[in-house]
């Protein structure tokens, strides 16, 4: 069942994806040779906490921190540790808070330093294919419109889908109805209508869409290891059409309090 939101129920939502936004925007900040993902996931937890949110993820299904970082060949689920950056990877952080009982979700993938061509342009068409598919959210389309525009803008490039990880429906809840697949042909599944509330998510590779999870049982990473990006943020659809919840407007005062980014 798809919990459609209220507009009092999106205005909820909009905080909690807010202060995702915020700690993410904070995060890519960081980003440097060096820096040992798990400084990360610490900050991404006392951040959350000192603005009255609850990081999400930590103990999601036993997950054991705060953040994701997927580092390269790493699509999702990496587990921040005493790993260091180095110049050249591409590294993807996914985090989602709970904040007054509702959830926000995102997701970006950022290079270390200079990295090659092909990250690069890995990194950039993750982010407009979400972008295409967000082009297909609107009333009177049908779901998959969505992911087969996502499909269609990663494969144009050259690049592949990853199968076994899918957006979302969110809310109340981190994981609700409908699955929201990068994949598929358009015309099927529910019709979209105002008070859908998604995380949008697309994962690719430049190599083949096939996955292995590490021995850790939470990283994912691609079959043949080739390089991997994400990007994803909670939308929802109103009246005005579609809105990016977690688009960092950088003008929530009330975001204000204490960020490293603006000590
Ligand atoms: N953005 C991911 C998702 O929506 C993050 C989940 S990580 C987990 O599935 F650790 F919580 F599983
Ligand atoms: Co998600």
């Amino acid at each position: 069942m798809i919990v459609y939101k209220s507009e009092a129920e999106i205005e909820m939502m909009r905080k909690s994806s807010q202060i995702v936004a915020r700690i993410l925007s904070e995060l890519k900040q960081m980003i440097r040779p060096g820096l040992e993902t798990r400084e990360l996931d610490l900050y991404a937890e006392s951040r959350a906490r000192e603005l009255g949110a609850i990081p999400a993820f930590k103990g999601y299904r036993g997950y054991p921190a705060s953040l994701c970082v997927s580092i390269n060949e790493e699509i999702v689920h990496g587990i921040p540790s005493s790993r260091r950056l180095k110049e050249g990877d591409i590294v993807s952080l996914d985090f989602g808070v709970v904040y007054e009982g509702f959830y926000g979700d995102a997701a970006l993938t950022v290079p270390v330093g200079k990295v090659s061509e092909q990250a690069l342009r890995l990194i950039e068409v993750a982010e407009k294919a979400f972008f295409s598919g967000l082009s297909e959210l609107k009333a009177g389309n049908r779901l998959s419109d969505v992911s087969a525009a996502i499909q269609k803008e990663v494969e144009a490039a050259g690049f592949s889908v990853i199968r076994a990880f899918v957006g979302h429906g969110i809310g109340r809840s981190l994981h609700e109805e409908p699955q929201v697949p990068n994949f598929g042909l358009p015309g099927h599944g529910p019709k979209l209508k105002k008070g859908l509330t998604l995380a949008i998510e697309p994962m690719i590779a430049a190599g083949n869409w096939e996955i292995e999870i590490l021995e850790d049982g939470w990283t994912a990473v691609t079959r043949d290891r080739s390089l991997s990006a994400h990007y994803e943020h909670t939308v929802a659809l109103t009246d005005r059409g579609v809105e990016i919840l977690t688009l960092d407007s950088g003008n929530a005062s009330w975001l204000n309090v204490g960020s490293r980014a603006n000590a």
